[in-house]
């Protein structure tokens, strides 16, 4: 039994007996996907229509195939929804749904409370390994418009349920870069290619058809997907292409170690990452880059395990507590 079934699930397809379970499984939640296809074609229908394009076609419109030098913002071929799939629509696939609702927040990761501009220039600088763009623009103007549009009917301070990328257990053990490597090759590299260079959309067209993994034109160090947690559950739910939660098609032992090599290889670095997590006990365990708060090595940090680092965190979380 899939162990990301909420304990209710479990209940239900246990009273219905083995037989019965498969059709008691629950589907994910219905992640309602309005089509921006339906809005009339006035002024507000075109913004949404053009922010959904900026996410499925970024490199193009404002990437490093931009026809306008201006409007070259992020600095790899990428599209948003390389990460955010179905244009940020897909339950645990990062979906957008409802982030329009929820900022702005407190970042621990700038250690301020951000705008949802500042979350997405945020993308743009290290998912897309590129630079900020402008708040007026009408290209942010536009993708805020659109993630308002997929945001109708969500309740302001109330995410949805399946935000992020999806459930995954930690391991008591390192993560095996050695191990994930075989994952890689027998899993992954028909599609993300051999050196995880992914998949040109067409000979001359350097978009990519299937989005690169590592090299010079990924995410760079700093990208949330940098992190082997983030990267690990994100691979459990959505990867290979075509897969779903509930119905992960890795194991979650594989899905930690293909993403521990991943993680291995090279990619662009992105400059002041020591400047992130100012409060270093809001630094998450496995940010691969540091200072820490603790004195584990780094290589722990990279791979785990974590709960261990986890534990002194805790600990001198709740002593500094008490000190007050
Ligand atoms: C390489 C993968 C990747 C790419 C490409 C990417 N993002 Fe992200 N994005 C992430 C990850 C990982 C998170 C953090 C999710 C989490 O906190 O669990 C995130 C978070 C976000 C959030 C905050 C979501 C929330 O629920 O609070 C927004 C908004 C966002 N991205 C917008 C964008 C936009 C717009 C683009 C394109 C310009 C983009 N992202 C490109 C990986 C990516
Ligand atoms: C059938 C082709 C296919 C296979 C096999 C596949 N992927 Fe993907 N992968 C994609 C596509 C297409 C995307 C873009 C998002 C989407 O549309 O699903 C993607 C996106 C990703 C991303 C986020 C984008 C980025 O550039 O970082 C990661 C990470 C990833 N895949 C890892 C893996 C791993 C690890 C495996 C093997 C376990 C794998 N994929 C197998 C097609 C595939």
């Amino acid at each position: 039994m899939n162990k990301a079934l909420g304990t209710l699930g479990l209940s239900i397809a246990a009273a219905l007996g083995a037989c019965l379970a498969h059709a008691a499984e629950p589907s994910p939640p219905a992640l309602t996907a309005p089509d921006p296809a339906a809005l009339p074609n006035d002024a507000w229908g075109a913004t949404v229509r053009y922010g959904r394009d900026l996410l499925t076609q970024t490199a193009k419109l404002i990437g490093p195939q931009a026809q306008n030098p201006a409007l070259r913002y992020a600095g790899n071929n990428l599209a948003c929804q390389s990460c955010h799939i179905d244009a940020g629509t897909k339950a645990y696939g990062l979906p957008l749904t409802g982030a329009f609702a929820d900022y702005p927040n407190y970042r621990a990761r700038e250690g301020k409370v951000g705008t949802l501009p500042e979350r997405i220039n945020g993308c743009l600088t290290r998912s897309l390994n590129g630079k900020p763009m402008p708040e007026g623009s009408a290209q942010m103007t536009a993708i805020i418009a659109y993630l308002r549009f997929l945001s109708l009917g969500s309740k302001v301070g109330t995410p949805i349920s399946t935000r992020g990328p999806g459930p995954i257990q930690t391991m008591s053990r390192a993560a095996d870069p050695i191990r994930g490597q075989d994952i890689y090759s027998a899993q992954c590299a028909a599609c993300h290619g051999s050196n995880g260079q992914g998949q040109r959309a067409a000979p001359g067209d350097p978009t990519f058809a299937i989005p690169a993994l590592w090299g010079d034109d990924s995410f760079n160090d700093g990208a949330g997907m940098a992190r082997l947690s983030t990267a690990a559950a994100f691979i459990r739910n959505n990867m290979p292409h075509g897969t779903s939660w509930p119905a992960p098609s890795l194991t979650e032992a594989d899905a930690w170690d293909v993403a521990a090599f991943l993680e291995a290889q090279p990619r662009p670095h992105m400059a002041g990452l020591e400047r992130d997590y100012p409060k270093l006990n809001e630094k998450p365990v496995d940010a691969p880059y540091g200072p820490y708060a603790d004195s584990f090595p780094a290589i722990q940090h990279k791979y785990g395990p974590f709960g261990p680092i986890r534990a002194t965190l805790n600990a001198s979380i709740a002593a500094s507590k008490d000190g007050n």
